[in-house]
């Protein structure tokens, strides 16, 4: 029989995690079977458990239950410790290992696929929620000349920058207190485009050649994107990638194989192209 692997989320429906590690498995010629799983908002561990019980090896997690998968893990991965976060779970006799995969497939897209150089160069990270809390620690292991996270509320920026210090160079602000300065790489982790509000970003934040990067992805160009062209951003990438990039990380980490990237995210972009309201 397939061994079992699923994502837990709520909502859950719109993942595209089934479809890209059903492609995983037939690339790499495993047997196992991925289903999403939608968890009540008050019933996560149970749900969690009773997959374990039936068989489950493993399980991503999504919205809104990484923090408390983070809780439930009998055991923690230092990346998921720092991020106070788990997006990926392995079940095996000992208990839960709880890691994330969050921050390595940013990385990844970043290095890899766009072929953006980190390592002494400016980067802005807008937001300060558990999505900017889950890429900081990988971010900062990259080396930048400066990393500076900017929030909507500065409280939050200084909170999560206080938390990783010693990690690295970091640094905190509002939007406004961003004028003046300039970066090579401005990531958005926050949920704005959700909300349909623009972030309100000083001119001049995009230095020549820089990249804009969002974490999140959807229909055509994303909200933050089509901010960042205004601002005279040229190269401009969506989340599409990290979200293939972590996944691939989590499938190395249940299967001992890591698998290519490329062919997934072609095949996520073109049917992205096709199917229109999808
Ligand atoms: P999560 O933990 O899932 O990332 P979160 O903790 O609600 O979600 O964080 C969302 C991030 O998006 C925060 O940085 C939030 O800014 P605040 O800390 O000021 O709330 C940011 N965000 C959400 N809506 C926003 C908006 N309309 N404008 C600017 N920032 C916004």
């Amino acid at each position: 029989m397939s061994e079992r692997y699923g994502v837990f989320g709520n909502p859950v429906n719109h993942s595209k995690s089934p479809a890209i590690h059903a492609a995983f498995a037939a690339a790499c010629n495993q047997d196992l079977a991925y289903e999403a799983i939608l968890a009540p908002r008050d019933g996560f561990a149970d749900c969690v458990r009773v997959f374990v019980a039936a068989g489950g090896c493993g399980a991503n997690v999504t919205v809104p239950f990484k923090q408390e998968a983070c809780r439930l893990a009998t055991r923690l991965t230092p990346r998921a410790r720092l991020a106070g976060a788990v997006n990926t779970l392995s079940f095996d006799s000992t208990g839960w290992l709880g890691d994330n995969t969050d921050g390595a497939g940013l990385l990844r897209d970043l290095t890899n696929n766009l072929g953006c150089t980190i390592s002494g160069t400016r980067v802005l990270l807008l937001g300060a929620g558990g999505a900017a809390r889950g890429v900081l620690g990988p971010l900062l292991e990259a080396a930048p000349s400066r990393l500076v996270i900017a929030n909507r509320t500065p409280a939050s920026a200084h909170e999560l920058a206080e938390r990783m210090t010693g990690a690295g160079k970091l640094g905190a602000c509002s939007y406004p207190q961003l004028a003046g300065e300039s970066f090579d790489l401005v990531i958005n982790a926050t949920s704005a485009s959700l909300a349909g509000e623009p972030l309100a970003l000083p001119d001049g934040i995009f230095a020549p050649g820089s990249l804009a990067y969002d974490m999140m992805y959807g229909q055509g160009q994303t909200p933050f994107l089509l901010l960042a062209a205004s601002h005279g951003a040229t190269r401009l990438a969506d989340g599409l990638g990290m979200l293939v990039e972590q996944a691939a990380e989590a499938f190395h980490l249940w299967r001992g194989i890591r698998p290519a990237t490329a062919p997934v995210m072609a095949m996520l972009r073109a049917d992205r192209n096709e199917c229109g309201s999808r």
